[in-house]
Order: structure tokens, then sequence, then C-alpha cells
């Protein structure tokens, strides 16, 4: 009996000092080592909320016209195919600008409507744009009306013509790929690499996306990094927070504020996810199990063990 309760003891010391070291001193370095930042809901209440009903008619005509978005966006899914070839466009602007198919569900709407008004203050770039050095997408100063009117109509315009639902894959490549490559996903700046029959076409190809890298990397100052495997080199509460905010962790990046919503953000982790950490799904699936047998493996052992020094003693 008096065999037992030193077990016991001993038991109760190592489960301490385990959780002591897990609970206390893991979590206390990891706060000094990591900045905490609490997500703001992807509300962006920094900036002023649409006031005006918008009418998705009008705002088509502006889109096309007066504010000149089809001048250098694709719209594909209404058959508005981009007016410049990647090569063109990042000899341009830096940057290849993204289709904007999916604009209205990817983008916080108040965040869409500063955007247009006032894109460098909106995507949180005031340290590196001013009107010596400006920023590639021009301000929509307004086609005559009531500027927050006209607005509120173009919004409403990506709104009416956005998809219901949005693939995790259509969320990263409309929001990041134009800046991030993904060589995990087989995906650059470019988009999905073909597959060549031929190596001399594989290599011209690559020549391309180097050329358009070089381009990137005088705009933003550095090639943003490869996302392929930052789901494990980066905690989720990192992840979602520096989507949302990129200064609020680097103060002085020039990785805009991208201005996605809750559920858009949920769809980009979600691809970074199946690129990084592809097994991730089978093993939260797989955790309950694993534990279960661990207990009912050491219930055995425990009378194993009684069974085996009740017959010695
Ligand atoms: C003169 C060219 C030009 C015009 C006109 C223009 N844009 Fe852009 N836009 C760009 C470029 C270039 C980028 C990419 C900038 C970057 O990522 O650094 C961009 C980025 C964007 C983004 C992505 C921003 C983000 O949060 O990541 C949206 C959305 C957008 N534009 C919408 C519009 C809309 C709507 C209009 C019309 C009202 C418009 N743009 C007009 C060039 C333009
Ligand atoms: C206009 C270009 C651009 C776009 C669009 C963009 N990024 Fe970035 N991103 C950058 C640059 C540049 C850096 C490097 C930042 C630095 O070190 O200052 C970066 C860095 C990062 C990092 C590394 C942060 C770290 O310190 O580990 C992550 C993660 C990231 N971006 C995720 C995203 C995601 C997800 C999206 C789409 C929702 C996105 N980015 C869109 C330019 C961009």
């Amino acid at each position: 009996m008096n065999k037992i309760n030193k077990e016991i003891q001993i038991l109760l010391v190592v489960i301490f000092f385990s959780l002591l070291v897990y609970g206390g001193v893991e979590t206390y370095a990891h706060k000094v080592m990591h900045k905490h930042v609490d997500s703001k809901n992807y509300e962006y209440t920094d900036l002023p909320a649409i006031t005006k009903t918008g009418d998705p008619v009008a705002g088509a005509a502006l889109v096309t016209g007066a504010a000149a978005c089809t001048g250098c966006h694709g719209i594909k899914s209404q058959d508005m195919p981009a007016p410049m070839d990647a090569a063109t466009a990042v000899a341009s602007y830096g940057v290849t600008p993204p289709d904007l198919s999916t604009a209205g569900i990817l983008y916080e709407s108040n965040f869409l409507a500063a955007l247009i008004k006032d894109p460098v203050a909106t995507l949180k770039l005031e340290h590196k744009f001013d009107d010596t050095k400006m920023h590639p997408m021009t301000a929509f100063s307004g086609a005559g009306g009531d500027l927050d009117q006209e607005v509120a109509d173009i919004v409403a315009y990506f709104k009416s013509i956005a998809p219901q639902e949005i693939t995790p894959k259509q969320a990263y490549e409309d929001a990041c790929s134009r800046c991030h490559e993904m060589r995990y996903m087989k995906a650059t700046q470019l988009g999905d690499t073909p597959t060549f029959k031929f190596e001399k076409d594989a290599l011209a190809y690559r020549v391309k996306v180097l050329e358009y890298q070089d381009t990137l990397k005088g705009y933003m100052g550095k090639l943003p990094p490869d996302l392929s495997t930052i789901i494990v080199a980066r905690s989720n509460s990192f992840l979602t927070t520096f989507i949302e905010d990129p200064q609020s962790h680097l103060k002085g990046t020039s990785m805009p504020r991208v201005g996605l919503t809750a559920d858009a953000t949920d769809k980009v982790m979600t691809h970074l996810t199946h690129s990084g950490d592809p097994a991730k799904e089978i093993r939260n699936s797989l955790g309950w199990k694993v534990i279960l047998f661990f207990i009912i493996f050491s219930v055995l052992a425990y009378l194993w063990k009684q069974s085996v020094w009740s017959k010695l003693h």
C-alpha cells in the first residue's frame, strides 16, 4: 500500500513539473518572443462607412467608364480580360493589377469604397508613397456627381457580379498571388505553372517568372516570400492578424493591408494549410483516437505491472 502511495506521489510531481513547463514557461516564452496582436474582426473601423445605397447599374457604367477600373484590371467573369499581359502590366505598375471578378466577396465593402477614393491611405502605405512617388492605382475623384454616391454604386456593382461562394484557391489567387509564389502548389505570380513537353519551354517560362519577380522586387523593395510552408513557420494567430493588418506586426513593411473579409481570410488560410500542411485534416480527426488509445494502453500497462509484481512478492 505504502509503495503505491509513493508511486502516486512521484506521478504527481512529474505531472506538476510537466504542466509548469508547458503551461507556464512555454506560454511565457512565446509571449516574450511574439508580439500579441488582437484581431479587429475584419471590420476596418478606421475607415469611413458607406452611407449611400449603391446602384449596380450606375456602378457598371462607372467601372468601365469614368472610373476606368477596367483600364488596368480585368473582370474575367464578365468577359473582360486583363487589358495587358503580365509582362506589360508589371513593367507599367510594378505588379499586375488583380482580376476583380471576386472583389465583391473578397474585400470588406467599406474597405473597397475607401480604396477606390484613396488607395495609399487605405492600404496603409503612406510611408511608401506620396506625391513624388505615386501609387500605381489612381484614386477615383468622381465623375461629376456626388462622389460618395458614385463610389457606393461601384461597390454595389462588384457585389452584384461576385460569386456566392469562393474556393480557397480562388481567394488566394485573387488576393495574394500577384505578389507571392507558392512552389509546392506549382504556382507563381504568373498563375499555375503549365506542364511543358520540352525542357527549353519550361526554362523559357521560368525566365519569364524571374523577370516578373525582378520587377516586383524593385516595386516592393524586396521579393515577397514564397508562402508554400508559411503555415508551419507561423502561428494561425500571427497569420490572420498579419493579413488583417501587416503594419501591426511589421511596422514600415511594404505589404499592403489587403482588406479581406473574415470569411475570405478563412479561405486563404485553408489554401495555405492545404499547401504547407496537407496532413492537418487527417491529424485533427486522428487526434482523439490517439489519446483514447494511450488512455486504454496506460490502464492495461498498469494492470499488467500489478499482476507481474504481485506474483513476485
Ligand atoms: C491606373 C491603373 C489602375 C486603375 C485605374 C485602377 N486600379 Fe485598382 N489596382 C491597380 C494596381 C496596379 C493594383 C495593385 C497594387 C498593389 O498590389 O500594390 C490595384 C489593386 C486593386 C485592388 C486590390 C487591393 C487590395 O486590397 O489588395 C482592388 C480591389 C482594386 N485595385 C480595385 C480597383 C477599382 C474598383 C478601380 C476602379 C474604381 C481600380 N482598381 C482602378 C491599378 C489600377
Ligand atoms: C502587393 C504585394 C503583396 C500582396 C498583394 C500580398 N503580400 Fe504578403 N508580403 C508582401 C511583401 C513585400 C512581404 C515582405 C514583407 C516584409 O518583410 O517587409 C510580404 C510578406 C508576407 C508574409 C510573411 C510575414 C512574416 O514576417 O513571416 C506573409 C505570411 C504574407 N505576406 C501573406 C500574404 C497573404 C496571405 C496575402 C494575401 C491575402 C498577401 N501576403 C498579399 C507583399 C504582398
